[in-house]
């Protein structure tokens, strides 16, 4: 059946059965790449994205509870300020080995620091823990939020 979804701040009309998950939209229907298949089932962060600010896991999220909210990936998140921060501090920091996750942490690290400009180590860890890296960039991602904390209201 026909859903109405705000992705990005564009209106997409898609024909698919409400249990579908979004991840499955955004992907083959909607040709949007970025955001990454992993696990399927909420296990390991690489589907990340935003509903209505909030970090989610898209693989688990079925398209019939998402209504009016607005969605948000990786295509569009270096146009928020949180955004564009923790991806100019993953790049000042060197995080990227294979990048397969790094979408994931990326919008994981924007919704942390959008909420919480400030976040200690026990908020990093609270935000970021479902969110793996097989390649084990944990330590400079942790460096790259900090990074990017303390460049708020810099004008970054
Ligand atoms: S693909 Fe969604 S959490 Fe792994
Ligand atoms: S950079 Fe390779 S999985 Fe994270």
């Amino acid at each position: 059946m026909p859903f109405t979804i705000k992705v990005n701040g564009s209106t997409h009309s898609v024909d698919v059965d409400g249990d579908t998950p979004l991840l499955w939209v955004l992907r083959d229907v909607l040709g949007m790449t970025g955001t990454k298949f992993g696990c399927g089932i909420a296990l390991c962060g690489a589907c990340t994205v935003h509903v209505d600010g909030v970090a989610i896991r898209s693989c688990i999220t079925p398209i019939d509870g998402i209504g009016n909210s607005a969605i948000t990936t990786i295509e569009a998140i270096g146009a928020t300020a949180a955004g564009a921060r923790i991806q100019k501090a993953g790049l000042d920091r060197e995080v990227v080995q294979c990048g397969y996750c790094q979408s994931g942490q990326i919008m994981s690290a924007s919704a942390l620091i959008a909420s919480n400009p400030r976040p200690t180590d026990s908020d990093i860890d609270d935000a970021m823990s479902g969110n793996i890296c097989r390649c084990g960039t944990y330590v400079r991602i942790r460096e790259a939020i900090k990074l990017a904390a303390q460049s708020t209201g810099q004008g970054g």
